[in-house]
């Protein structure tokens, strides 16, 4: 594995802007490329709302993006997270994890049930996302992928949608 990069440690997360749209809109497509429409994610994200967005910027460059929508699972109110994507050149850094952290504050700020995302479990498993196998989507997904960190206690079950 290449060497972790060596950050300035001077990136900053925000609330992500009109303005930074764009931009963000790149990052997600350099790390994901067109493919990404076709996940069941997106069959989310179509009809959701945005519930809350964030960057991260180190020297006025944009190098992280996450999203928050707002959904239900079978009438528990939730946030579904995604697409996360830090610039190639500055991963595992740190970023990555600051971008879900960011989340999961804005999640408990908001008291809803839980956060699920459709992911990689080694990464997200470090955050406290578990495998939500009673969780469906509206569409094909790998189960093993299907992934909720809970707020509550409220065990989420039964379709995910946008709210
Ligand atoms: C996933 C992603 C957002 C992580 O951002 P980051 O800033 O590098 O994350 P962090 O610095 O917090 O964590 C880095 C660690 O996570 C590991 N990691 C990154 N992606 C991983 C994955 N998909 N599965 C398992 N581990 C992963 C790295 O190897 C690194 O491990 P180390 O600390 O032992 O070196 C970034 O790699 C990315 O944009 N990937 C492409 C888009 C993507 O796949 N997004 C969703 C993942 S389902």
């Amino acid at each position: 594995m290449s060497a972790a990069p060596v950050l300035s440690n001077s990136f900053r997360i925000a609330s992500e802007t009109p303005a930074d749209r764009e931009e963000a809109e790149a990052l997600v497509m350099a790390a994901f490329g067109p493919g990404r429409f076709a996940k069941t994610a997106e069959r989310i994200r179509e009809s959701a709302r945005i519930a809350a967005a964030f960057v991260a910027r180190e020297n006025g460059r944009m190098i992280g993006s996450v999203r928050l929508w707002s959904i239900t699972v079978d009438g528990l109110d939730a946030l579904f997270l995604g697409p996360i994507a830090v610039a190639q050149d500055t991963r595992r850094g740190g970023i990555g994890a600051d971008l879900v952290g960011a989340c999961l504050g804005e999640a408990q700020a908001r008291g809803v049930a839980g956060v699920l995302l459709v992911g990689d479990p080694p990464y997200f498993s470090r955050f406290g996302f578990q495998p939500a196998p009673d969780v469906r989507l509206p569409g094909p997904a790998d189960p093993q992928r299907v992934m909720w960190l809970p707020i509550t206690s409220a065990a989420p079950s039964g379709l995910a949608l946008a709210a």
